[in-house]
């Protein structure tokens, strides 16, 4: 039975809800106090047991890969200025995993980004995270939690949470029925749906493992919503030759490619932190008494 070794992280969107900011830096790479999202999300994977990591990226999206990458220069520079805790930190980033660059030379969405790691997955199951939804749960990292899920079934598994109605356009929609306790067999996907034409209110989080077979109905499927092509479109489609299972994610959301979502992770994961935590509450007392919010 094949292991969940691999992981697709999708960066080379344009990141448009962030502009000037995305103007030059992939949003991928903003920082939660001083760690890129980008970090939090490699070590979701890494968490889980992932080994290998795949990003999709674009021309703007240099800045990630030298991420990843060893800096002899910096760590030249800290060392001499006696800053040995630095030089640990920044090496353990590119020992994370073994990390894997493609390039998706068009942005034609995140079905069209997936495909583009055909060759690098071959016929193995994966991963796919999102690289701007950070989930945070520190007991179970919420790609584990999907992990499990397909260690039962060897078929692919959407990871989900439930959100009001009145949002459910902004995400892709799963309608399934509970075989076990919160699993559930999806019965019927479709992506930014109205409030009205809504089968449920499970949204798709960010957080996918993919049987290969997705790869060739990637291929069968025309562009969708926005003239993109559309992951939840070919699952749509890979649900009619094969068993696709939902589980909903435990765990705190956060939709960082957009301001408020992106301002809510900072201000909560800071309260979180023991270095910051402190700072953080005076900060919201004095602004609170500032500008007289109750
Ligand atoms: P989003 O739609 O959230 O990202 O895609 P975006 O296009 O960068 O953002 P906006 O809407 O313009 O602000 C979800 C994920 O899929 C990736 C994005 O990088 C993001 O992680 N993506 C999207 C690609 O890799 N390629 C694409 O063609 C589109």
């Amino acid at each position: 039975m094949f292991k969940v070794r691999k992981a697709v992280i999708p960066v080379a969107g344009f990141g448009t809800r962030f502009l000037p900011a995305t103007k030059s830096t992939p949003k991928e790479m903003l920082p939660i106090v001083d760690k890129p999202i980008i970090q939090f999300i490699v070590e979701e994977a890494v968490n889980s047991g992932i080994e290998t990591i795949i990003f999709i990226t674009g021309r703007h999206k240099r800045a990630i890969e030298d991420y990843f990458d060893y800096t002899p220069e910096l760590e030249f520079t800290l060392k001499k200025g006696g800053k040995e805790e630095y030089v640990e930190k920044i090496r353990e980033i590119s020992n994370l995993a073994d990390f894997v660059y493609v390039r998706q030379k068009e942005q034609l969405g995140l079905g069209h980004a997936i495909l583009c790691a055909e060759s690098v997955i071959g016929n193995e199951p994966f991963a796919v995270l999102l690289g701007d939804e950070l989930i945070i749960n520190d007991e179970k990292p919420a790609l584990k939690q999907l992990i499990d899920v397909f260690d039962k079934f060897s078929k692919s598994v959407i990871g989900t949470m439930s959100v009001d109605r009145e949002d459910v356009y902004k995400y892709g929609i799963v309608d399934g029925m509970e075989v076990e306790e919160n699993i559930k067999l999806v019965k019927y996907l479709v992506e930014k749906p109205s409030p009205q034409e809504a089968p449920s209110t499970d949204a798709i989080a960010g957080r996918y493992i993919l049987t290969h077979k997705v790869f060739d109905m990637l291929k069968k499927t025309p562009l969708g919503k926005g003239g993109e092509l559309q992951l939840t479109d070919a699952l749509q489609r890979l649900r009619e030759i094969e068993a696709i299972y939902s589980t909903e994610l435990e765990g705190k959301r956060y939709d960082t490619g957009n301001k408020y979502g992106y301002l809510e992770a900072i201000l909560e994961i800071a309260m979180d932190r023991e270095d910051t935590a402190e700072f953080v509450k005076n900060l919201i007392k004095k602004i609170s008494t500032e500008y007289s919010i109750k």
